[in-house]
């Protein structure tokens, strides 16, 4: 694998990963195709720009045309599909996007690779898409009962990637990951809205009583896992990506407000989100198997994503300052205080 398209890589997870394959393999060329929608940032490729292996082309899944167009001029071996809405909270606002995106999108790459023949299609999914575990952990073979139109969406997706490896024998893979945090993630997500918010004294909104569970992976060795199935994970299977580290929302702000030694009076607790999963839990050991598993200890990483939020307010504040307000006023206005923790 040589010339990788790797769409959806102006996200959080998708620069990450564009810059990790750059970092570790010599020979490999990293072609980033994406919409640029809210979530799409160039200063998250920032560092990439002057690259001789890294290419960057606008364009959206659901075209074929520009699917089409990058495939040929970059002579595509392997696609890795990041492209999605991805945020939970906007899929109980506007759903249409995540279906259009989520699955009418992913069927465009698979029809593209199936055109072109690639060595390797991967599919990035979630583990929202077993929906919520009251007990033990969701393995590969379990039901997927998605539970939110994000998460509907992307089961949509997945399923399509199995139909085009049962009918077409395209080499489809899929992950599963869980809940991601780190550098450059779009601060609508739980992790850097609380950070960046205590930073400014602002209220943390946390649903209803907090107890709902995370299973919290950092975004590098979710990119390992990614790259691992990529490379050693059989076609046509499923590999649950997770970090292992469970843990209540009300905790992990805690953590945040503890580290940036701000009071626990900035914590609101406010309406819930409707159809709130309560826990996500995941069992890996399939991809240990291929012999990956995460490097990095919940505490000592989520104490450098703070201080990366600390030292590089530049990327976050003007992220802030736009689109985001109107989405935070409709998300969160008309939710009302149960209680603070001042
Ligand atoms: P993100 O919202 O930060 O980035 C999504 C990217 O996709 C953006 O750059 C956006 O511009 C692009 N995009 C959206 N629609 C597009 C379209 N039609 N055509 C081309 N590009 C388009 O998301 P993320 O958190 O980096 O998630 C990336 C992938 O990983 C998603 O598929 C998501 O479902 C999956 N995932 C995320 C997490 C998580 O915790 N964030 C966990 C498991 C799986
Ligand atoms: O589990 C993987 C999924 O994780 C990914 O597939 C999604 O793309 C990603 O957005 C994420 O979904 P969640 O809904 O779990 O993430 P979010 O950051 O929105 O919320 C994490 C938890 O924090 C969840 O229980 C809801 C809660 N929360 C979130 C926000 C934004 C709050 O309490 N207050 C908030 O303001």
């Amino acid at each position: 694998m040589k010339n990788i398209l790797v769409t959806g890589g102006a996200g959080f997870i998708g620069s990450n990963f564009a810059r990790y394959l750059l970092n570790k393999y010599d020979s490999c060329r990293i072609v980033v195709l994406d919409k640029l929608t809210y979530a799409g940032n160039l200063d998250n490729l920032k560092d990439l720009a002057g690259n001789a292996r890294f290419a960057f082309v606008q364009g959206d899944i659901c075209d074929a045309a520009a699917v089409d167009g990058a495939m040929r001029e970059h002579a595509i071996d392997a696609i890795v599909n990041f492209a999605a809405e991805t945020h939970v909270d906007r899929s109980l606002i506007e759903p249409g996007a995540f279906i259009t995106t989520d699955v009418f999108g992913t069927y465009v790459l698979l029809e593209a690779a199936k055109r072109f023949g690639v060595e390797r299609y991967l599919q990035v999914s979630t583990d929202e898409v077993y929906g919520e575990v009251a007990e033990g952990s969701s393995t590969e073979g379990d039901h997927i009962m998605p539970r939110s139109p994000y998460a509907a969406s992307k089961a949509g997706g997945d399923l399509m990637v199995r139909a085009y490896f049962v009918s077409f024998g395209l080499p489809v893979t899929i992950t599963r990951g869980s809940n991601n945090y780190g550098p450059f993630q779009y601060p609508e997500k739980f992790i850097p809205l609380f950070i960046t918010n205590a930073i400014d004294d602002l209220p943390l909104p946390v649903y209803g009583d907090g107890k709902q569970v995370r299973d919290w992976i950092y975004v590098l060795d979710h990119c390992e896992g990614i790259d691992t199935v990529l490379r050693r994970g059989e076609v046509g299977e499923v590999y649950n990506v997770g970090g292992g580290n469970e843990r209540y929302n009300i905790d992990v702000a805690g953590k945040i407000l503890a580290y940036l030694g701000k009071p626990s009076s900035l914590l609101q607790h406010v309406t819930d989100r409707p159809g709130h999963d309560r826990r996500y839990s995941l069992n890996c050991d399939k991809l240990k198997g291929l012999g990956w598993e995460p490097r990095h200890d919940f505490d000592s990483a989520m104490e450098e994503t703070i201080s990366w939020y600390q030292h590089n307010e530049w990327w976050w504040r003007k992220i802030k300052s736009g689109e985001f307000m109107d989405y935070y006023r409709r998300n969160y206005a008309h939710r009302s205080v149960l209680s603070s923790d001042a």
